[in-house]
């Protein structure tokens, strides 16, 4: 399915096919039952120009566009979520935000370097008591003279402790609410920035994800990402343009335990022949099928608005929230046809099938992506 495909976009995804077959698919086992961060692969994403896709070339980027980095997360994810997320934290959630509110010295301070995939970045909203609620920052920052002292943590945060760079937000006074929050670029080597230990969690293993916790940590008024009390709108903003990177991530695991199935359903035989050879099978691997293209559509009809810079919000969240639940349906039934081999670590559908779950929650819950939806119907 080539919607809204260049030739460009041909060529990237031809590249995709090829990184991903050669540089992904060989770790993808190991990284999950190590619990290994791909330190190696991010370095090879960087080599081949994969960590700056959508950016313009003299900010270090590949002069591409949404679509390609949809196409880009996409391709990775259908061999390896973890390396998926690495990718999609690291552009739509800490490179994007800087190259849409940050000044031309922020971006060749950090957008540059991020871009040519020199730092990796990641994005810290979420805390203890702020998840689906993010309005309910306590993470503080105060002004002392040309600085901002930050006090607080977060959790859950994806690349911490590999990135360099990270979006932090921050209420700058609380009696606004949303309008009281504030966003930061901090770096990883600033005193008094620490990053918890890593989290133990189902699927994308690879993945790190940690607490961030903040301590007296001074960070120069030149490091605030747009205006003061603008944070809440960044982080929603960002988070709209995240969601496309979850959708991709989501139809890349359909996508590739349905690759897994349809080999095995081939080759395995059950009563004298193949079980491709039944109708049940049959069956359930049209309506897989079906179910994963129709989530694509809606993938890239949000990617497609965002290059067009149309409001996209909505297109975004429908793309989540529909993409995780056929990467869901998908695993398990790709699982399922595998009988007691898709419960066995031996195939990957098994890590497919716990990596898909991530996707229901991370960047807005499914309910939350129901909330964005029906506010936009609604209004
Ligand atoms: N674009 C621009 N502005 C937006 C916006 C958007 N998409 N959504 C909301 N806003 C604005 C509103 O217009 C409003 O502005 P005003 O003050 O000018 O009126 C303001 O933000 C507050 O809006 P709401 O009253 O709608 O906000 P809310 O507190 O009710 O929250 C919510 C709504 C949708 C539930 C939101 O809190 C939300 O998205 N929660 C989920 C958070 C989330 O996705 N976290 C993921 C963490 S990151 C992650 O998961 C990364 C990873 O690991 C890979």
């Amino acid at each position: 399915m080539e919607f809204g495909f260049r030739k460009e976009h041909l060529l990237l995804k031809q590249m995709l096919e090829e990184f991903t077959v050669n540089e992904v698919y060989p770790l993808a086992g190991e990284i999950d039952e190590l619990e290994r961060f791909p330190t190696e692969t991010v370095k090879k994403m960087k080599e081949a120009g994969i960590l700056g896709i959508p950016f313009p070339t003299k900010y270090g980027g590949e002069g591409g566009d949404t679509m390609g980095y949809t196409i880009a997360v996409e391709e990775i994810s259908k061999a390896c979520a973890t390396t998926g997320v690495i990718l999609s934290g690291h552009t739509s959630l800490c490179a994007q935000p800087i190259y849409d509110y940050g000044t031309e010295e922020q971006k060749q301070k950090y957008l540059v370097p991020l871009a040519k995939g020199e730092k990796l970045g990641a994005f810290a909203l979420t805390e203890p008591n702020a998840g689906t609620d993010a309005s309910k920052q306590e993470t503080i920052a105060i002004p002392d003279g040309d600085d901002y002292i930050i006090n607080g943590s977060k959790i859950f945060i994806t690349n911490a402790g590999y990135a360099e760079v990270y979006i932090v937000f921050a209420m700058t006074d609380k009696s606004k609410g949303t309008r009281g929050i504030t966003a930061f670029i901090l770096e990883k080597d600033m005193p008094g920035f620490s990053v918890g230990p890593k989290e133990k969690k189902l699927g994308i293993r690879g993945s790190s994800t940690c607490e961030l916790i903040f301590d007296n940590v001074r960070v120069p008024k030149g490091n605030m990402l747009g205006k003061v009390g603008y944070g809440f709108k960044i982080a929603m903003k960002t988070l709209d343009g995240g969601r496309i990177g979850i959708a991709a991530q989501a139809c890349g695991i359909a996508q590739g335990a349905l690759n897994e199935t349809i080999k095995y359903v081939k080759e395995r035989k059950q009563f004298n022949r193949p079980i491709a050879a039944f109708q049940n099978t049959q069956f359930v691997i049209a309506d897989l099928a079906t179910k994963v293209d129709a989530a694509r559509m809606l993938l890239y009809r949000a990617a497609y608005k965002k290059d067009l810079k149309v409001p996209f919000s909505k297109e975004a969240a429908m793309a989540k929230l529909f993409a995780s639940e056929v990467a869901m349906e998908v695993t398990s039934k790709a699982v399922q046809l595998h009988g007691g081999y898709g419960y066995s670590r031996d195939y990957p559908v098994e890590r497919m099938m716990r990596d898909a779950k991530i996707t229901e929650i991370y960047e807005g819950t499914s309910e939350v992506q129901k909330m964005v939806i029906s506010a936009s119907i609604l209004r």
